[in-house]
């Protein structure tokens, strides 16, 4: 899912400088790697590599990039998860794979804490509150009340309608196989419950 491949690539360039520094004055100033026990300059380094990420997940939350999703705030355990699926390919997503494999198995946990401890963006209201179709319910079991996600299951609350709604496609299709409960139960609704309730869930 690559909207904007020229940004893609831009980014990769970033990313390639930021892993090999390009002449002997940067060497001498930012290592590629981190001495180790040097925590100040591997957060250096890891906060020039998250910046990249911003490019399509917004500088303050609200993601740029049509098809990317709000990461700030969302559970930590459920961030790396998602990165090392997107890294052993267990999730697909060309863009996802590329940016998780820039980042080594240490970085992975530490993107996931940076952007766990985000406050989930507030986000003008772009649909009318809706009264929830029945099968949420549901979703709140591992979701948690509201849908504000919690060990079991990810923050749904407030996610983008479009992401949400080629999510629940995804898993429904056979497409994001990376959770077999979510696959079954995506497999279950048709389309349309999808949208709606893609709909209600993103207003929350
Ligand atoms: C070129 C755009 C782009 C960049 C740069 C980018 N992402 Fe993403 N990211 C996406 C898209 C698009 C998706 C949705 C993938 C899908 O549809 O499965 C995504 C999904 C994710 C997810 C899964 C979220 C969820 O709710 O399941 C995480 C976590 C994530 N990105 C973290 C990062 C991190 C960390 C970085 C920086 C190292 C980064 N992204 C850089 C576009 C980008
Ligand atoms: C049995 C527990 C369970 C129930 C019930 C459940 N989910 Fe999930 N859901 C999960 C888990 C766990 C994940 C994370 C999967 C992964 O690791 O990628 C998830 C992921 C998702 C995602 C992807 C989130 C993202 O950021 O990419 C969506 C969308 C979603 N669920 C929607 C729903 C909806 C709508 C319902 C109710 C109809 C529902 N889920 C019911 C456990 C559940």
């Amino acid at each position: 899912m690559i909207n904007n491949v020229p940004t893609v690539f831009a980014i990769l360039v970033v990313l390639a400088a930021l892993a090999g520094p390009a002449n002997a004055a940067e060497i001498a100033e930012q290592p590629a790697v981190a001495t180790p026990g040097n925590a100040g300059e591997a957060e250096r380094i890891l906060g020039a590599k998250l910046l990249v990420c911003n490019t399509c997940h917004g500088e303050n939350g609200l993601p740029k990039n049509a098809s990317a999703p709000i990461i700030w705030g969302l559970q930590e355990n459920y961030l790396l998860k998602q990165l090392h699926d997107f890294q052993s390919r267990d999730r697909d997503s060309d863009v996802m794979i590329w940016m998780a494999t820039a980042l080594t198995p240490a970085e992975l946990g530490s993107a996931a804490a940076y952007f766990a401890k985000k406050n989930w963006p507030a986000r003008p209201a772009t649909v009318a509150a809706t009264s929830p179709p029945a099968a949420v319910a549901v979703c709140a079991a591992c979701h948690q009340q509201n849908l504000v996600g919690g060990l079991a299951a990810p923050r749904l609350a407030g996610q983008k309608y479009e992401y949400l709604v080629e999510a629940m496609r995804r898993f429904a299709d056979g497409e994001r196989t990376n959770n077999a409960d979510m696959r079954r139960m995506m497999e279950a609704i048709s389309p349309a419950d999808r949208e709606a309730m893609a709909r209600y869930i993103s207003g929350l």
